[in-house]
């Protein structure tokens, strides 16, 4: 165990041992893999999109006849930004010393792209200078079919997916949509963090990408298995810890994987080496007490009439019938419209959520610090 190592990730991706559970929902991406299905994966925010994809990418470890190749578009504006990160990844992926690597980067060489350094860690970073859309997107078939036609399986997980719809080449979706039809060798994993936007992509019969792909809803981690890991991770490191303690912080933070993983790791953070339940509570204090300017910039955002509404769905923390008479009169929400209306603006924003995944589907607040901060307020 590395001494000064906190064990509960708050971003990125270690390896499995740091990583709870998703074993199914890993084993249905590798099958889908293995059998030349695509896979987009659907779910609501901070749950662990990503980290299930480094995951499977990490489960491959050394074999050599999968080449897995991870792109997080969120920051391209167009199809030239796009093109551009796409190279890099496949030139950084590859190493030059390997024969497979050789022949990926002479191949990415004759497409004369410009090379240049990232200055903070120093990557290569590939540029085009094309004269028009047309030009890249005869570039990203290039890219594709080359590494398509190598003795490989790729795998391309292309994160943040929902921002090609950004793009003003407003043909981008139906030129991927071919790519990924004629690709032989080559498998696709689609993620993105806005539900809606993946939804529209993936989900209207209008659209290139409809029924392309297996659909995938990624759930909150199973109790009992995060109980279970939470309790290793701090036994790993000869840390005591109560199991009133376990259970609080499941309950605080609804097993929401980012709240829960913030939670331990500011309770490991805080060096208790034998942690009790009143630790527990005041380290819960303390975090949301550490963003609580957040929660008021938050206010500021929102009308008093949201507001109140997003006061009311916290202190309900799941809100099955958001018209009924006794939830409206309960908190003096107005009408039902009103309420329909607020619902709305909440869900656009991202502040609430709608889990219809369940039997009963409910409203629920995203953030869980706020839902816990505001059933105080
Ligand atoms: N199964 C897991 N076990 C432990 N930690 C995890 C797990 N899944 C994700 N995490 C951690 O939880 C945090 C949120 O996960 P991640 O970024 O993968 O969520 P996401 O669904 O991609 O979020 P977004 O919707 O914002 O893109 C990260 O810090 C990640 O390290
Ligand atoms: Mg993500």
């Amino acid at each position: 165990m590395e001494k000064d190592f906190n064990p509960f990730l708050v971003s990125g991706y270690k390896d499995a041992s740091h990583f709870c559970d998703r074993e199914k929902e890993t084993a249905l991406i590798k099958k889908n893999l293995q059998n030349n299905i695509n896979t987009t994966l659907f779910a609501i925010r901070r749950i662990g999109k990503t980290g299930l994809i480094r995951h499977v990418f990490n489960s491959y470890g050394n074999n050599k006849k999968i080449v897995c190749i991870y792109v997080d578009i969120l920051s391209t504006q167009n199809l030239q930004e796009f093109t551009n990160l796409l190279a890099t990844a496949i030139y950084n992926r590859f190493p030059e010393n390997k024969s497979l690597g050789k022949k990926i980067i002479e191949a990415i060489k004759l497409l004369r792209p410009l090379i240049s350094f990232d200055e903070f860690n120093g990557n290569p970073e590939l540029s085009f200078d094309l004269a028009d859309a047309k030009k890249y997107e005869k570039t990203i078939q290039q890219l594709f079919s080359f590494l398509d036609s190598q003795n490989v399986k790729i795998v391309f997980a292309i994160d943040e997916f929902q921002q090609i719809l950004e793009y003003p080449e407003k043909n981008t979706e139906a030129l991927l949509r071919t790519h990924v039809q004629t690709l032989k060798n080559t498998q696709f994993i689609f993620c993105g963090s806005n539900q809606k936007m993946m939804n529209e992509i993936f989900n209207n019969a209008k659209r290139p990408f409809f029924a392309s792909c297996s659909n995938m809803h990624l759930d909150f981690i199973d109790k009992k298995k995060y109980y279970a890991f939470i309790a290793k991770m701090f036994a790993n490191y000869k840390r005591k810890i109560s199991p009133e303690s376990i259970d609080y912080i499941l309950e605080f933070t609804c097993c929401h994987t980012f709240y829960t993983q913030f939670f331990c790791n500011y309770l490991f953070a805080s060096g208790n080496k034998n942690i009790t339940i009143s630790n527990t509570r005041s380290v819960a204090a303390d975090i949301l007490k550490l963003n609580e300017n957040t929660f008021y910039q938050y206010r500021n955002l929102l009308t008093v009439a949201q507001w109140q509404l997003l006061q009311a769905i916290s202190k309900e923390e799941k809100l099955y019938n958001a018209h009924s008479k006794s939830f409206i009169g309960k908190y003096g929400l107005g009408t039902s419209s009103m309420v329909s209306r607020g619902i709305e603006a909440l869900k656009e924003k991202e502040m609430i959520f709608y889990n219809s995944s369940v039997e009963k589907p409910y409203y629920e607040t995203y953030d869980k610090f706020l839902m816990r901060w505001l059933q105080h307020h």
